[in-house]
C-alpha cells in the first residue's frame, strides 16, 4: 500500500497509470472505517487494477460544529483495514490539501436545484455544497473511471450525480448495497457514539422501514408514515423525517398508485447521535445496477 498526503505527487503517480491504461476506481470517505466502507472497497478492487481511498473529514459537508467535533478519528486502525483489505492507495490529505486557498472563501454554489430543498437538503443546510465541494477537488486530483459510493447516504448519491453531470465527468458512479449489523443497524462511523441503552433502540429505523415496506398499499399513505412516527417515537427517537418518495427523484408520495418506484427514508436522533437509513420498496434488480432490495 502505498499512502499519499500530497495531491501533486498522488495525481503524477495516478497519471503514471492511466497511462499504462490501467482503469482507476475511487472510494472517498470520511474514516472511521467499517466493513460497509470496505465493501466499496472489496467492489472497487474487484472491477478496477488500482483503487484509490481517500480520508478525509471533510469540515465543510457539515453544518452542526458539534458533529465535526465528535466525529470518530480513527487513522491507525483504518490503514490496517485497508491494508487488509489489499487497498493499493491510500490519500490521507490535510485540509490545506484540499483548500488551498482556506475553506471559508466564498464559492459559487453548486446548482442542485431540488435534491437540496429535501430532506437531508432540508435539515443539514449547506451540507450538500460541502460535499460537493470536497468531490470536485478530489475528483480533479484522483479522476476515477469508477466512483462507488453507498446507497446508505442515497441522497447523496443523487447529489454527487448531478455534480458529475454538471463537471460533464466521464466518471461513472455506481452505488453499493447498505452493510447492517446482525440486529438491522446500518452500519456508520456515527453508531460508535451510541450508548448502550441508544445502541439497542437504535435497529428501530430498520424495523420501521420494514414496517414500510411490509405493509404499503396503493392509496393513501399519511396513516402509515404515522405509524411510523410511533414507532420511532415508542423507541425514544427524535425523528426529523420519515419519508416515501419517488426512488428517481425524491419527491414524497402521498398517495401511491401502486406501481411508482419508491423509497422509503429516515432520519431521527438516538440522543444527540443522528441516523439514517433507507430501503428500496418495490426496485427490482436490474443488471448494472448494484442497489439492493432485499432487506426484509
Ligand atoms: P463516509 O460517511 O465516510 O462514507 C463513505 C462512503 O461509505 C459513502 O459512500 C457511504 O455511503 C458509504 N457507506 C457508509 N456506510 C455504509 C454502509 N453501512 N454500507 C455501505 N456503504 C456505506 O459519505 C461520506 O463519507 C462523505 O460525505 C464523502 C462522500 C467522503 C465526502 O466527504
Amino acid at each position: 500500500m502505498i499512502l499519499f498526503k500530497k495531491s501533486s505527487l498522488l495525481a503524477g503517480y495516478l497519471q503514471k497509470a492511466r497511462n499504462k491504461g490501467k482503469s482507476i476506481g475511487f472510494v472517498p470517505t470520511m474514516g472511521a472505517l467499517h466493513p460497509g466502507h470496505i465493501s466499496l472497497v472489496e467492489t472497487s478492487t474487484r472491477d478496477n487494477p488500482l483503487t484509490v481511498v481517500s480520508i478525509f473529514v471533510n469540515p465543510t459537508q457539515f453544518n452542526d460544529k458539534k458533529d465535526f467535533e465528535k466525529y470518530p478519528v480513527t487513522i491507525e486502525k483504518d490503514i490496517e483495514l485497508l491494508v487488509a483489505s489489499g487497498t493499493e492507495i491510500v490519500f490521507l490529505p490535510d485540509v490545506g490539501e484540499v483548500y488551498p486557498g482556506g475553506y471559508d472563501t466564498y464559492l459559487p454554489p453548486y446548482n442542485l436545484g431540488y435534491l437540496e430543498t429535501v430532506l437531508e437538503g432540508k435539515y443539514r443546510p449547506g451540507h450538500f455544497q460541502g460535499v460537493c465541494r470536497v468531490m470536485n477537488r478530489l475528483l480533479d486530483i484522483v479522476q476515477p473511471n469508477n466512483l462507488y459510493m453507498g446507497q446508505k447516504d442515497y441522497q447523496q448519491c443523487m447529489v454527487v450525480q448531478r455534480l458529475l453531470n454538471i463537471l460533464h465527468s466521464t466518471a461513472l458512479l455506481l452505488p453499493c448495497p447498505i452493510l447492517r449489523e446482525k440486529d438491522g443497524l446500518a452500519m456508520s462511523s456515527r453508531n460508535t457514539r451510541l450508548g448502550i441503552a441508544e445502541r439497542k433502540k437504535a435497529p428501530a429505523i430498520f424495523l420501521t422501514l420494514n414496517h414500510i415496506k411490509k405493509n404499503i398499499q396503493p392509496g393513501g399513505l399519511s396513516g402509515l408514515l404515522d405509524e411510523c412516527t410511533a414507532l420511532l417515537t415508542a423507541n425514544d427517537f427524535r425523528v426529523d423525517y420519515v419519508s416515501i418518495a419517488d426512488a428517481q427523484t425524491l419527491e414524497p408520495v402521498t398517495h401511491w398508485n401502486g406501481t411508482r418506484e419508491l423509497v422509503a427514508l429516515i432520519a431521527a436522533f438516538q440522543d444527540e447521535v443522528r441516523l439514517i437509513d433507507n430501503l428500496l420498496l418495490n426496485k427490482y434488480y436490474r443488471p448494472g445496477s448494484s442497489l439492493d432490495t432485499n432487506h426484509g
